[in-house]
């Protein structure tokens, strides 16, 4: 059975058309990987499959869940979560309140019992940040764990982002170009992250521009080209598709990361 499937999914912006009767199926335990040139519709995928935007048309499953409709906190809580292009976090707030936020995502008390601090949400808290521990370490990033985000190199950003995301304890990350910004040896540690993170049972949605990363790390690929599906199949197919070559890949492309 697969985890994700999106059927006729589209979206327009005024005259703009994002995303056009796209279809493709996630079956769990993959490093699915999304590409395509720059407005392809990348990230406005990865917004309607977080609930950010209303598509259109067409249709979202995430583990027999019916998906549309839903807002983001609520697809949060299924166990669906994501890092931004732009890293979406609190700069003055320490690394652990980071990934703290990230684990409220799925927290289930409201907001009165939290005034109150009832048992249940002690026992939350201490969850949440067990969570938040774990997550930063599976990161590297527990040497860091009360500092300032603002006091953190782009490199330990970009894998705080991630922790954030894992905090949630997600079934299904979606990573939105996590290797922006990167230099080589970063994106190497990058590619051995996303491995162990698929291997713990976590399947991964990737949209990225790096194409030795995707290369290496994917098992398959979707190819979008103004919003339309132009090509899915394993990194080899992929690679050697004309109409991949033409569209997207050229003759430009470095396949080493
Ligand atoms: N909120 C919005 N309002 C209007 N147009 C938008 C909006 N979001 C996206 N678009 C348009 O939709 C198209 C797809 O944009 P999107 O950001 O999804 O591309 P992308 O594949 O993520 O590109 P990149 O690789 O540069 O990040 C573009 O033409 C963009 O200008
Ligand atoms: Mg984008």
């Amino acid at each position: 059975m697969n985890l994700l499937e999106v059927e006729g999914l589209e979206k327009s912006f005024g005259g703009v058309t994002a995303i056009s009767d796209l279809h493709f199926e996630v079956p769990p335990g993959l490093v699915y990987s999304v590409i395509g040139p720059n407005g392809a519709g990348k990230t406005t995928l990865f917004n309607m499959l977080s609930g950010i935007y209303k598509p259109d048309e067409g249709r979202v499953r995430f583990d027999d869940h019916d998906l549309n409709g839903l807002l983001p906190h609520q697809v949060a809580q299924l166990g669906v979560s994501r890092t931004f292009q732009n890293l979406q976090l609190f700069f003055n707030m320490s690394v652990l309140d980071n990934v703290m936020v990230g684990c409220h995502l799925r927290s289930h008390s409201g907001p009165l019992s939290g005034a109150l601090r009832l048992p249940n949400v002690r026992r939350e808290e201490e969850l949440t940040e067990h969570w938040g521990h774990e997550a930063l370490e599976f990161c590297g990033l527990d040497d860091l764990i009360g500092r300032e985000a603002s006091a953190l190199p782009y490199g330990a950003l970009k894998r705080l982002e991630i922790a954030r995301a894992l905090a949630s304890r997600p079934r299904l990350l979606m990573m939105d170009e996590p290797a922006a910004g990167l230099n080589d040896t970063e994106t190497v540690e990058l590619r051995a992250l996303i491995r162990r993170i698929c291997d713990a049972g976590i399947t991964v949605l990737l949209v990225e521009h790096n194409m030795g990363l995707v290369m290496q790390v994917s098992d398959r690929i979707l190819v979008l080209d103004y919003g339309s599906r132009l090509a899915e199949g394993s990194p080899e197919q992929i690679r050697s598709d004309p109409k991949v070559i033409e569209a997207y890949l050229g003759g430009e492309v470095q396949y080493a990361v």
